[in-house]
Order: C-alpha cells, then sequence, then structure tokens
C-alpha cells in the first residue's frame, strides 16, 4: 500500500511558497495515480497550539484553506480532506507517544527551537505546543502514511515520527508504518522568499503573494518586488544570487514561457547571463515573471472563485472526509491498543 498524508495549519491563506514548497507536488502525486489512499489534513489542533487564545482565527481559516486546496487541484474524489480535530483518536494516540519521547529530544527538534524563539516563547512555553512533534507523528502514523509531501522545514518532524515509530515498534512489536518525506526536487521551490527578499513569506511581514490574490494584486506585488539593490542603472551588471524575482522565476518559469511571453530568450539561464553582464533592466524581468505566474494562478484562482460560490458543499467534503479519517484513524489505535495490551475487553 502507498500512503499519503500531509497538511497544514489553517493560520491564514496559502501563499506560493506554500504551492511549490508542497501544494503543487501533493497534486502532482494525487494525479499521478501511484497512491491507494490520500489524506490531506486541516491541522486546527496543531494550530491551537500557539494559537489557544484565537480559536476563531483556526475556524475561519479552516475554509480558507479547503478553497486553497481545491483551487490548487486537491480533488476530493481521489484525496480525503479532512479536519485534525475530527479524529480523536489523534489525541489519544499521542497520549501513548509521549511516553516514548524525551523532554530533551523534543528540545533538540530545529524546527520547535526557530519557533519557541520567534513566538517569544523561552520563558513559557505551552506543553501543548511542545508536544506537536509528538501529535505530528500520531498524525502521520494513525493513517499509515508511507510518503509525506512537505515543506523542508517539516524534515525534523519526519525524522521525530521515525524514532517514534521505531521506538514503537520495538518496545511492543512490528505495529507502525515508517513514512518517508517527499521533498520538492527543485532547490528554488524549498525555501521561496518573500517578495521583500526576506527568507521566509509570512503574513506578519505583509511579503507574501497568496492563492487568492487578484491578478491586480499580483501584478503590484511582482512589480513592488526587491531585487539586486546594487543594480540601479540598466547598464549596470545584476546579481542573481538571492534575487528573490530570479528565485521565483527559478521556482514557476518554464522554457515553454520563453517561447510564449519572452522569445527573444531561450531560456532562464540566457537571461541570468544577459543580467549578470549588465544592460538588462529590472522591469522588463518583473514583467516576464508577472506573465508566468499569472499564467499559473489564473486557473486557480478560477477555481477557487467556483468553489467560493459553493460553499455548503465545502462544507460537506470536509465532513465526509473527516468521517473516512476518523474510521481509518480507528484501525490504527485498535491495532496499537493491541499492541500494548490494553485492548481489555477484546
Ligand atoms: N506542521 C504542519 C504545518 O506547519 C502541519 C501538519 C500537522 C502536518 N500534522 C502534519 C504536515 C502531518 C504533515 C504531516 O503546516
Amino acid at each position: 500500500m502507498k500512503i499519503i498524508l500531509t497538511g497544514d495549519r489553517p493560520t491564514g491563506k496559502l501563499h506560493v511558497g506554500h504551492y511549490v514548497g508542497s501544494l503543487k507536488e501533493r497534486v502532482r502525486l494525487q494525479n499521478s495515480g501511484e497512491f491507494d489512499e490520500i489524506y490531506i489534513m486541516i491541522a486546527d489542533a496543531q494550530a491551537l497550539t500557539d494559537n489557544a487564545e484565537h480559536p476563531e482565527k483556526v475556524r475561519n481559516n479552516i475554509i480558507e484553506v479547503a478553497l486553497d486546496y481545491l483551487a490548487c487541484g486537491i480533488d476530493p474524489e481521489k484525496a480525503t480532506i479532512f479536519i485534525q480535530s475530527m479524529v480523536p483518536a489523534l489525541t489519544e494516540l499521542t497520549t501513548y507517544y509521549m511516553n516514548l519521547v524525551t523532554v530533551s529530544r523534543v528540545q533538540r527538534n530545529p524546527t520547535v527551537k526557530a519557533e519557541i524563539q520567534m513566538r517569544n516563547f523561552e520563558a513559557s512555553i505551552p506543553v501543548g505546543f511542545f508536544c506537536y512533534p509528538i501529535s505530528q507523528a500520531s498524525d502521520i502514523t494513525a493513517f499509515r502514511a508511507t510518503d509525506v509531501p512537505v515543506g523542508e522545514d517539516q524534515l525534523p518532524m519526519l525524522e521525530q515520527c521515525k524514532e517514534i515509530v521505531h521506538k514503537f515498534n520495538s518496545v511492543y512489536g512490528e505495529t507502525l508504518t515508517e513514512p518517508n518525506i517527499i521533498l520538492p526536487k527543485n532547490a528554488a521551490c524549498l525555501r521561496l522568499p518573500g517578495i521583500d527578499g526576506k527568507a521566509k513569506m509570512s503574513k506578519s511581514l505583509g511579503n507574501c503573494i497568496y492563492l487568492s490574490d487578484s491578478a491586480e494584486d499580483v501584478q503590484k506585488k511582482v512589480m513592488s518586488m526587491f531585487t539586486d539593490p546594487n543594480h540601479l542603472r540598466v547598464q549596470d551588471p545584476g546579481k542573481v544570487e538571492g534575487n528573490p524575482v530570479f528565485t521565483y522565476l527559478d521556482a514557476f518559469c518554464t522554457d515553454e514561457q520563453f517561447a510564449e511571453f519572452l522569445p527573444e530568450y531561450k531560456c532562464l539561464d540566457e537571461l541570468k547571463e544577459h543580467y549578470q553582464r549588465g544592460g538588462l533592466g529590472d522591469v522588463k524581468i518583473k514583467k516576464f515573471l508577472n506573465k508566468v505566474l499569472q499564467a499559473e494562478l489564473a486557473p486557480i484562482r478560477e477555481r477557487r472563485a467556483m468553489w467560493e460560490s459553493r460553499i455548503p458543499d465545502v462544507y460537506d467534503i470536509l465532513k465526509s472526509g473527516s468521517e473516512v479519517a476518523r474510521a481509518k484513524a480507528n484501525e490504527t489505535l485498535a491495532d496499537v491498543r493491541r499492541a500494548m495490551k490494553i485492548n481489555y475487553f477484546e
């Protein structure tokens, strides 16, 4: 069996970083026909671990993330989209896995470390937040996932999950399935910078291009993008490394798009070469990037608008998806309880 489980925290609309970092790959994998089961989870319980005081934010973003999924081409006929907290078996598994992980091991998790710093949790870390890597191992193992397509920042979570699987299987006998991470192959897609050139796109920095942005907003954002600050005049040589306009082109553009939108160049290497030599202005490249992005985002925007007019159907998809997910996770939970010899009435 080949099974995919992946998901996102519903704390905001999804942006093009999510798209090239993971969503696009999920859709490709979904349509490859290689997978027997696909589960896409809206991780509301995990979102609450650092938004405990803002449940309305989490609630409101469930529908936004669901719309973004459907807009990108996640097909409810092929994939089960569900809400994490509607699957109580996940929390029970987490309780059992907690006994197999040490505090110091979670403290070493680089993603957790970075998040603690980012959220100023150093002085007092909520226990629920601290345990979320363990809960994420429950998400993955409950569905017997063999493959987890996610962004690069999730690598430490997958490592932690594998350790829990090994520990569980060695203590209680072969029960859980070890997952593989699937990362995008294109390096530019691993970490798409913000339009201001900062390393990460984030809502609080206001440097994201959202999948739900209008065509005008996308254009405005692209034309305002940070480039090489030393490339002052067209004739000056420019730098492509660390220049977000080129990173976006690395992530998005194809040779066919050069033929269509910028036929003076055959491919991105030629364009880069001209920029580095001097004589190529930023506006021209940004106009090209805008066309490339619009071509990718237009069908997503159209599909989103279609689903926005069918909100009750979207909730039906989430509801029936959550039922399917609950049944699957309960099966794994029964296996876990049996392995742990706490299946008293069987
Ligand atoms: N941690 C992921 C995020 O920040 C969401 C998530 C929760 C997840 N559980 C998961 C991803 C299991 C993959 C597998 O968006």
